[in-house]
This record gives structure tokens, sequence and C-alpha cells, in this order.
């Protein structure tokens, strides 16, 4: 996917902290993201990695020198500053927090952070004690005040054996929080649910009807929506997908506990995002013991469940409601029957049955319809690409 990092300026910044060998990680997945990458090492941080790692990833001159490096422009903290889109620094040790609070500029990193005018992301990592001196909060605080990002570190036992606060977290999650630093706020104000995954409905204890739903389409919506400043939502059934960060989250299982979820938060919701799979029918009486293997065919007897859609069409006020449309045959026609009947705003719709497409896949091709009805089709891409996509269909309806 092409993310929002892609063809970026970032400069990694490294502090002599015991975590230094993790952002050897965190460049790499940046420069997977197609990021344009410096890095700029503290000479403590020399003492835990080596340069030429950094150079070789990054395809760049590590600078840890105002005064001596290899890259000749004698200015360089201030045109890497005014060229960065954002700087992450991972590792933050204690003694840079203190140095960018106080605006001291003894070397080339701090005198670089003083230059800097765009979103500055801090990864603070370092002994639980240390954390929680009243210095270091201080001078969190301070940078706080300042507009500083920061990422709380992990909890759990650090590599000086002490258990607490201090780990610095995991690479992808710093990533992650450095592409929502940069991306665009237009969701800001708006409260977003959406909903993933599949249902499951039980038969007896140990079986259930299900389909085979990821929830990727789902969780990719509300990543993007959150990246975009909304306040998101997600309600999910059964999925493998980890909780998203400042995302509030609500694993249900049955079409009923996902109908009950939705409810409880539409009308405080802006923005409905319907991705769920939810199962059109469940066994109108679930065996309360395990149904035994027998020589005779077994009859279910299915009754329908709610359907969400339809009820949050009705009782649809100054909302906007996306909804989504998998089906084998007569896309279109049910797409359109569905968008009109429900009361939506917009439809996406998949064909499914192909393998880079709809269910499970990473990718998925869609057409959109519209209640003006007006049609868009989309070429194939990754789902956090059409998420953003589909969120910027919604920001112009919202337009007018
Ligand atoms: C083995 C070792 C591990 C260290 N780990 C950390 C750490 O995780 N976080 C931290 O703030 N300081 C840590 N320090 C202390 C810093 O290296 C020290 O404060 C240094 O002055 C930081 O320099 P810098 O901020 O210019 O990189 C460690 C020191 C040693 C010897």
């Amino acid at each position: 996917m092409r993310s929002v990092i892609a063809e970026k300026n970032i400069v990694l910044g490294v502090c002599g902290g015991i975590a230094a060998y993790k952002s050897v990680e965190l460049l790499r997945l940046l420069i997977k993201d197609s990021a344009s990458v410096r890095v700029m090492m503290t000479q403590n941080a020399r003492r835990f990695v080596g340069p030429v790692t950094f150079e070789a990833l990054s395809g760049n001159p590590v600078c840890s020198d105002l005064f001596n490096s290899r890259d000749k422009s004698a200015m360089k903290h201030i045109r890497w500053a005014e060229t960065a889109d954002a700087v992450v620094i991972a590792p933050a040790t204690a003694n840079m927090i203190g140095k960018i609070a106080g605006g001291i500029g003894d070397d080339a990193l701090s005198t670089f952070v003083l230059a800097v005018t765009s979103p500055v992301l801090v990864c603070p990592s370092m002994n639980s004690n240390m954390y929680q001196s009243a210095a270091v909060q201080r001078n969190l605080g301070i940078l706080k005040n300042d507009g500083f990002f920061i990422i709380e570190p992990g909890s759990g036992e650090l590599a000086c054996k002490t258990v607490g606060p201090g780990r610095l977290p995991d690479p992808p999650y710093i990533l992650d929080r450095l592409i929502r630093c940069i991306s665009p706020k237009d969701l800001t104000g708006n409260r977003i649910l959406v909903t993933a995954g599949p249902t499951r409905e039980p038969v007896d204890p140990v079986r259930f009807i299900s389909n085979p739903s990821s929830g990727k389409m789902g969780f990719a919506v509300a990543r993007a929506a959150e990246h975009r400043g909304a306040e998101v939502i997600l309600i999910t059934g059964p999925s493998s997908l980890p909780d998203l960060p400042n995302v509030r989250t609500i694993r249900v299982n049955t079409a009923r506990e996902m109908a009950d979820a939705v409810f409880a938060h539409l009308e405080s919701s802006r923005i409905i995002i319907k991705t769920a799979a939810v199962s059109d029918y469940r066994p109108s009486r679930k065996s309360e013991k395990k149904i035994k293997k027998g020589e005779d065919a077994l009859i279910l007897h299915l009754e329908p469940t709610q359907d969400i859609l339809t009820e949050i069409g009705k009782r649809k006020k100054n909302q906007i409601i996306v909804g989504f449309a998998a089906e084998t045959d007569d896309l279109e026609k049910n797409a359109i029957d569905k968008l009109m009947r429900k009361h939506l705003d917009m439809i996406a719709a998949n064909r499914i049955g192909w393998n880079d497409s709809g269910f499970e896949s990473d990718t998925n091709q869609v057409t959109l319809f519209y209640k003006d009805g007006a049609k868009e089709s989309i070429p194939i891409m990754e789902k956090g690409e059409l998420a953003h996509l589909i969120l910027d269909r919604i920001t112009k309806i919202m337009q007018g």
C-alpha cells in the first residue's frame, strides 16, 4: 500500500539507550513504506549500535557531529530541519528529553530539534525509576506543552531487570503513531462507528454458523479514521486482528450482540461505516449439549437475524451511513437495491469469489454507488488505501 509516509522526509533521531537496537527495525519499516529517511545519532548512541547499519538501510550518511561530518553542508542541522516532514526520536534518553525541554543545543540532534518546525514524536525509553523521576516527568510535561508528541513507554521487565514503565514500544506501533502525526486531521470532531468481521451464531457449545470475513476492511477503515483525527468506535465480530491504538474496540460474537453494541453507540455517531459480514440467519435454538453424530441427516431450523443496517437507516438523523455489499451475482442491482432500501449515503460493492478481493484478502476491488445515482469503479488496491479513499468520499459528502 502507498502509505501516508511514502516519499516523506523523515529524520530518525537515535539516542544512547539500551533500546537503540530497536531503531534499526523502525528504520527498516520506514524504508519499507517508501519514506526518505535521514538518521541523526548522538555520540553515545554510537556506543550501542554502529552507524553503518543505519547508513546501509537508509542509503544516507548518518549525522552525529555538526562540525565534522561526511555530509559537507555546514548547516545541516538547519537544512535537515527545513526539509523534514516529521521527526521521530527513538529511543529518547532522559538526557535528551532534558536537553530539549531546556532548549539546549550542545550536539547535532538537540541543536537540530531546536530548528525543527514539523511534528516531532518523542519515544522515551529508560529504567522505570529514571522515567518516573520528578525531573523526567517535569521535562516530558514541558515537551507536551511545547507541542511535541510523546509516546508512553510500555511496562514490563526492562533490560536492567527492573519491572515497570520504560520500555520502548515495538517499532510497528511507533510507525503507526508517526503516520498519525503527519496525517491530515480532516475528520477531527467526528465520532465514527465502524463495524467489522463476521458473527458467530451458535448451533451447540462447539459449533457455529459464520463466514470467512477477517475484519481487515473494517480495521483498515478504523485505523485510517483514527489517523485522520476521528474518535473511532470499532465493533467487531471474532477477528484475530489486534486492537488498534486509540480506537475503542468492542468485541462481540453474535449478530444480536453486534446489534446491541451498534444501537448503544448509534445516536452519538456522525458517521457509520458497516463493513461487518453479519449472519443473516441463526439457529432458532442453541442446543445446550454437543449434538452427537448420528446416522440420519441433521436438520437445523434457522431464523432470520435482525437486519442492523435497515434499522440504522430507519433511525438515521443527521448522519452519513455507508454500507458494504458482498455479492456473487447481480452485484450492481443488489447493491443499488440495498443502498435505496436502507437509506444509505454510499455503498461499496465487492464481488466475492476472487482471491484478491473481498473476504480475508489484503486487497479489495469495489464499485461505489451513491444515493444521487452516481457510480464509481475503484481499481483493486490495498484495504488500507481503499479505507482512505472511502473516507475521502465521505468528507466530500459531508461538505455537500
Ligand atoms: C548500558 C547503558 C544503558 C543505558 N540505557 C539508557 C536508557 O535506556 N535510557 C536512558 O535514558 N539512558 C540510558 N543510559 C544512560 C545514557 O547513555 C546517558 O545518559 C547518556 O549521557 C545519554 O546520551 P545521549 O542522550 O546523548 O544519547 C544507559 C547507559 C548505559 C551505560
